[in-house]
């Protein structure tokens, strides 16, 4: 019924690492080929955590635009906006927060974590509660089809489809819906009807999904209906409500975890992180002292590629030949991890080249960031106030 779209966000934690481009920058730069998207800087997200210590989010906003910008994600393809500038997530993360159970938010693995993880804040604060449930009307607001994340984010992403669920289910209800529904399945024509009636049966008595794919497949093909009838019939394929708000998928990156120079999971807050725009002396460097398999002592020692994290570089940056050289060579110890380390070099150098140059117009004039951005918010604002007035009206808030 709503067309394929997809939403992203990232917080604003300064300059990005390798890190955020393998696990997420390069799957939006290849999603904003082929459908309509969404990215934007979550700065309130920055806020729920640093909320003692906000002078950092403003630089860290225009700094992490930038890099976007030099990855290659494409302000002619894709919609890059600040959420604090389409101020209908706020309305809207309020409006959702009066049904959301707090069982729900406080189940969300990360909200413990971080409060264990950052001793050093006090993230007891309401604010930070509700982190997932902001996420989620950043999402829903743009009824998005698609949430392209990392996969520790995918507890917020079920969290917020059983959110829009049951939005549908306070809120969709419509007086004689039924009656409704079924005027709306006779103005498909009786050999549309039939199999409307046919696969909502299918789905209903016996769990078929894909019953609910086709389903909707015949609804979208269908050309003579109202928008409002085209929202019964999918709200009446499931159960008895109208759809006001849209279940996202999740869309997981290929490669989700790069590691650090020391072998965890690069983060800026280890210090083990390469940044995207290094220079290539400082990326020479770190790559060369970076941890290797630790039995792996003496040039002929032999190495195991599994126990080290040179390997993992490896399956991002090599392809399939490379890789078996350097398997070969490394449980033959035919070959050095200095020479194992200068392919990930030269690779991460060729990488970043054309970033580099991407990134030098825009640092040399920061107004064309501030207008690609002033553009994405206007357009973002656009759908999200569209949605707003569909959601003010199902609570009851449409009076004059
Ligand atoms: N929580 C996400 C992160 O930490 C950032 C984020 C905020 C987000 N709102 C979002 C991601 C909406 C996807 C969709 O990375
Ligand atoms: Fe790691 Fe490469 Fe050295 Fe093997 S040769 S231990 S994979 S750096």
């Amino acid at each position: 019924m709503y067309p394929e779209r997809v939403v992203s966000g990232m917080r604003p934690t300064g300059a990005m690492h390798l890190g955020h481009y393998h696990g997420a920058l390069k799957n939006w730069i290849k999603l904003q080929a082929e459908l309509p998207c969404l990215f934007f800087v979550a700065d309130w997200h920055a806020l729920t955590t640093h909320y003692n210590d906000p002078g950092i989010i403003e630089s860290s906003v225009w700094e992490m635009l930038v890099d976007w910008l030099a990855a290659g994600v494409d302000p002619s393809q894709a919609t890059l906006f600040i959420q604090s500038k389409v101020p209908e997530h706020a309305e809207l993360h309020l409006l959702l927060s009066m049904a959301a159970p707090l069982a729900w938010l406080e189940r969300v693995p990360a909200y413990k974590d971080q409060q264990e993880k950052l001793k050093d804040r006090d993230l007891a604060t309401y604010g930070f509660l509700g982190y997932p449930l902001l996420q989620a009307a950043d999402v829903l607001i743009y009824r998005a089809s698609q949430v392209p994340v990392g996969d520790d984010q995918v507890p917020h992403i079920e969290m917020m489809r059983d959110i829009a669920r049951r939005f549908n289910h306070l809120y969709g209800k419509e007086k004689g819906f039924e009656e409704k529904a079924l005027e709306a399945v006779r103005k498909l024509g009786s050999k549309r009807a039939k199999m409307y009636t046919e696969l909502r049966s299918e789905f209903q008595q016996q769990g078929r999904v894909d019953a609910l794919d086709q389903a909707h497949a015949l609804l979208s093909d269908a050309q003579n209906l109202s928008m409002i009838d085209r929202e019964r019939l999918f709200g009446y394929l499931e159960g008895s409500r109208k759809l006001i708000l849209v279940e996202p998928q999740v869309k997981l990156a290929a490669i989700s975890r790069l590691p650090g120079v020391d072998g965890q999971k690069m983060s800026k807050s280890y210090g083990n992180a390469v940044g995207l725009r290094e220079d290539p002396e400082s990326v020479t460097k770190k790559i060369r002292t970076m941890t290797t398999d630790p039995a792996r002592i003496r040039r002929t020692d032999t190495g195991e590629p599994e126990k080290c994290p040179v390997w993992q570089l490896h399956q991002a940056y090599s392809d399939i030949r490379t890789r078996a050289w350097v398997y070969q060579g490394c449980t033959s110890a035919g070959i050095g991890c200095l020479e194992c380390k200068q392919l990930v070099i030269d690779a991460i150098i060729k990488e970043q080249e054309p970033m580099r140059e991407r990134a030098q117009q825009y640092l040399d004039d920061p107004s064309l960031v501030r207008a690609i951005v002033a553009d994405g918010c206007d357009k973002a604002r656009k759908l999200a106030q569209e949605t707003m007035r569909d959601v003010r009206e199902a609570m009851g808030l449409s009076y004059t």
